[in-house]
């Protein structure tokens, strides 16, 4: 293995730019070439392929976004378009792959390796951390620490003016951003997909606040509920409740991608980063690298997009008992 091509794909995470910056700087150490592939599988087919050096990848580590551009790419579905990624990537002799993004990308990366047999590595990189095989994806817990802030935000207005809010959160099918800035932000009730919550049940809970003298609630919505979104949600409410208080609806959206990675995402990123290379070396391909109660592991590209990582349902039933 001589040069490796990297690249970032999908929705982009804060950390991804430290996982590059690891990757690089590991690469070189090992005596490894290594091209940045810009715009993910897109930069693949059309051959925006970059040289990296040590310096590419200076002062990034404190950067959310990605240096390297991301897309979602449709070309990269259909075996034209990886035929095309393919002859790219021999032209600049890249013969081994790292793969940053989240299920899509290792979907993409899955069917790369089975047709063209390049060895490639995955390193788990959104903020939905719901990718199986690693406790944690890079740009998660930042996600989750702005979600927490806007909450607490939130908390400070809805107290002055005794409104209930319902705050939006992202993580498209997994509830992981929802659970924990709820918890962390004393939500009156999350819902997140991993578990039904009727309507009644909202509305339990915030009756029994308002019984007990509470002025104000929050409950936080994860994107992907079976109720709908936090708008759906809130007119459902105001539907079945008559003397109901002043709702508002914050929907957070894509700030969540964005703000300074904490320390941890960037520890995570630079682990991850540094071990996806190790991995190249030691012959490992086809799988994602992770971290499982605090030790790399490598998952199989399959397993990592097919089993569910399952959300720990006793953070839910600490929901409700910590908000009465
Ligand atoms: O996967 C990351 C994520 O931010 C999800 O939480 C959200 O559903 C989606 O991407 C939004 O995608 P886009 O940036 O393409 O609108």
């Amino acid at each position: 293995m001589k040069k490796i091509g990297v690249f970032t794909s999908g929705g982009d995470a804060p950390g991804m730019n430290a996982a590059l910056r690891a990757v690089v700087r590991g690469c070189i150490y090992y005596g490894i070439e290594v091209y940045g592939i810009r715009y993910g599988y897109k930069g693949m087919i059309e051959g925006d392929i970059i040289p990296l050096n040590s310096h590419s990848v200076s002062n990034i580590i404190q950067r959310a976004g990605t240096v390297l551009k991301s897309a979602r790419c449709q070309e990269f579905r259909e075996p034209e378009g990886r035929k095309k990624a393919y002859d790219n990537l021999k032209k600049f002799g890249i013969d081994a792959l790292i793969a940053i993004g989240g299920d899509g990308t290792f979907t993409g990366a899955k069917i790369f390796y089975e047709e063209y047999s390049i060895p490639v590595i995955g390193i788990p990189g959104t903020i939905d951390n719901d990718i199986y095989g690693t406790d944690k994806t890079i740009g998660f817990d930042t996600a989750v620490n702005t979600a927490l802030s806007a909450v607490d935000n939130i908390r400070d207005t809805a107290d002055s003016h005794d409104r209930v809010f319902f705050i939006e959160v992202m993580g498209r099918d997994s509830g992981y951003i929802a659970i924990q800035s709820g918890i962390g932000g004393g939500a009156e009730m999350v819902m997140v997909p991993e578990t039904k919550t009727t309507i009644n049940e909202v509305i339990e809970a915030l009756q029994k606040g308002w019984s007990r003298s509470k002025t104000s609630s929050i409950v936080v919505i994860a994107e992907g509920d079976e109720e709908g979104n936090a708008f759906e949600i809130s007119e459902k409410v105001k539907a079945k409740v008559k003397d109901l208080k002043d709702i508002r609806v914050t929907i957070l959206g894509h700030v969540q991608r964005g703000g300074t990675p904490t320390a941890q995402d960037r520890i995570l990123a630079s682990r991850l980063g540094l071990s996806a290379v190790e991995g190249l070396r030691d012959g490992k391909t086809g799988v994602m690298v992770g971290v499982i109660n605090d030790e790399v592991t490598f998952t199989s590209f399959g397993d990592s997009i097919t089993k569910q990582k399952p959300l720990n349902k006793d953070l839910i039933r600490m929901v409700e008992i910590l908000s009465i």
